[in-house]
């Protein structure tokens, strides 16, 4: 059963004329030392946000494979992509973020855990010159786009991918969804404030200010990404939407064993938020084996 903060922003949001506005995040690259350092605590596995990275990283084990080289843009302090590097050994990653305080965070925790396969590079998600045509077997980003100045930006970035992803690559893009209500906009950035450090929450708040509106994105998507995968979005209350490729992997029992044992590792208001996560993502269509 979602929390009672969710189901009142759900009817809200259904019923709401549009309030909120977009506003540009305050910190576009994220290099403020204590917010990094409140961000990676966030991020790790006993932290507020692994019941998402959690349901994250089952969608992208699907549109990756052995052998690959997979793109994270924005890839912050690797708390999410450790998850999918560890679990997907014989996969090569490359973790690009503009920040280099969130690439020392990064290169820090993914040394912490021994990962051989994570390459990370100072880099502009907008402008990937560096990296050729058709180059790339897969991209994730999570929680990134968000931080781009504006729809241009955004443009930019989704040409970039469909420049740089080999035909029949993968995608998993996601990021928050703008919603209607300024009320549904605090209540969910203070639902775990009691859990999460003061800065967490602020910056959280300022995310969900600064996400796109659904259909700026869809549009865009459809323009650029729309041959390369689907887009979904939460169901009814889209405050998170995701462009999936089509599945690119045999089903692999022992990684969804693997997530399995993860989940079961989770306290109990972990596993409720993943829960929640799912059911709003499954009735938007957007479904995984491994959960
Ligand atoms: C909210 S964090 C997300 C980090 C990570 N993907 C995760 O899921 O935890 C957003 C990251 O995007 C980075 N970023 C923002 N704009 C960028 C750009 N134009 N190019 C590269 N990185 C960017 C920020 O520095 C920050 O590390």
């Amino acid at each position: 059963m979602p929390s009672s903060t969710v189901i009142r922003a759900f009817f809200r949001e259904l019923f709401v004329k549009q309030t909120a506005l977009r506003e540009s995040e305050p910190d576009l690259v994220m290099d403020d030392p204590e917010k990094v350092g409140a961000y990676t605590r966030a991020g790790r596995e006993d932290g507020v946000m692994a019941p998402v990275y959690l349901f994250h990283c089952a969608q992208i084990c699907e549109v990756i494979k052995p052998g690959d080289t997979v793109l994270d843009l924005g890839c912050g302090p690797a708390t999410q992509l450790a998850i999918v590097a560890r679990l997907n050994r014989n996969t090569n990653f490359i973790g690009m973020d503009l920040s280099s305080e969130m690439l020392s965070r990064a290169r820090e925790y993914a040394g912490e855990q021994n990962l051989k396969n994570i390459e990370f590079r100072q880099g502009d998600i907008t402008r990937l010159s560096e990296l050729a045509d058709r180059s790339i077997d897969a991209v994730m980003s999570t929680v990134v786009l968000h931080h781009l100045p504006d729809l241009n930006a955004l443009e930019r970035t989704f040409a970039e991918i469909k420049r740089i992803l080999k035909p029949g690559g993968g995608v998993y893009l996601v990021d928050f969804g703008h919603l209607k209500s300024e009320k549904s906009i605090h209540d969910f950035a203070y639902q775990y404030a009691d859990r999460q450090a003061e800065l967490f929450t602020l910056d959280y708040l300022y995310s969900l200010r600064a996400a796109f509106w659904p259909n700026d994105f869809k549009a865009l998507y459809e323009k650029h990404l729309g041959e390369v995968g689907k887009f979904y979005r939460t169901f009814a209350m889209p405050y998170m939407m995701a462009i999936k490729s089509p599945v690119r992997r045999e089903f692999d029992p022992v990684l969804r064993n693997q997530l399995s044992a993860l989940i079961k590792g989770m306290p109990d208001f972990h596993q409720a938020d993943l829960k929640d996560l799912m059911l709003f993502f499954k009735l938007g269509g957007l479904k995984t084996v491994y959960l």
